[in-house]
């Protein structure tokens, strides 16, 4: 595959913008400088810099952002930046989005991909992917609230309950929740439902993927093959 065409597909800009790099020296190739444009290389284990920067090629993105509070997941965000000014514009240039959305204020895991089929797999609630959060409540939790969660409670605008499929208490007015859908608002609605309110919410864990304890709020990493591997592995719920 041309140069050129590599750096596009991996969101250098345009071919016209990808070639003008090439022909300027800014890029290297496996640890040489290349000015065609035009040369041929394999991309699959493709390393290549650009103004010094290194870069590996991949076919599709598959990314994790530990997501700060006061960010949106929009590219036209309303009142707050949005989650895709955290990553190298490259990224967005070559169509990554966010796997679901989390609101403004709610930190944690949140996967980011350019594949449709994988975004289309993990955001869709059929497959009952567990999603685990940490939730603040205003009020302590008693024995009464955990057990409507549980059984399941009505959201306005939904003909059946909404059942959690697993709520532990960490303290008085800490919980792990866990829900395998993803409504709109689901957790606070759930909480609101059920008679207290959510204070701060976390994402602690999608399928049998763990938020990685190194990752500070706002950075993000590539998915490795464990992680992906971690992704799918959960019981069934
Ligand atoms: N549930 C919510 O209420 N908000 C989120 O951001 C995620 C789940």
């Amino acid at each position: 595959m041309q140069i050129a065409r590599i750096l596009q597909s991996q969101g250098f800009g345009s071919r016209r913008e990808c070639r003008g790099l090439i022909r300027a020296g800014r890029v290297t190739v496996n640890g040489a400088a290349v000015d065609d444009p035009f040369a041929e290389f394999p991309p699959e284990g493709l390393s290549f810099t650009v103004d010094g920067e290194a870069w590996d090629y991949r076919q599709n993105a598959y990314l994790l952002l530990h997501k700060p509070v006061a960010c949106e997941c929009t590219h036209k965000p309303q009142c707050y930046p949005s989650i895709y000014s955290l990553l190298p514009p490259e990224l967005s240039a070559r169509g990554v989005q966010s796997v679901g959305r989390l609101d403004q204020d709610t930190t944690g895991l949140l996967l980011l991909s350019d594949d449709g089929q994988f975004i289309h797999t993990w955001s869709s609630g059929k497959k009952r992917i567990p999603k685990c959060y940490r939730v603040t409540l205003k009020h302590p939790h008693d024995a009464g609230f955990i057990a409507q969660l549980l059984d399941g409670v009505l959201l306005h605008d939904e003909a059946d309950p909404v059942v959690a499929a697993a709520c532990e208490p960490i303290d008085a007015h800490t919980l792990w929740l866990t829900i395998t859908e993803g409504k709109y608002h689901q957790v606070k609605r759930m909480v609101a439902a059920a008679g207290n309110r959510v204070e701060a919410l976390h994402r602690q864990r999608v399928g049998g993927l763990q938020l990685p304890e190194v990752l500070e709020p706002g950075d993000w990493c590539w998915l490795s093959d464990a992680h992906l591997i971690a992704l799918s592995d959960f019981p069934s719920l």
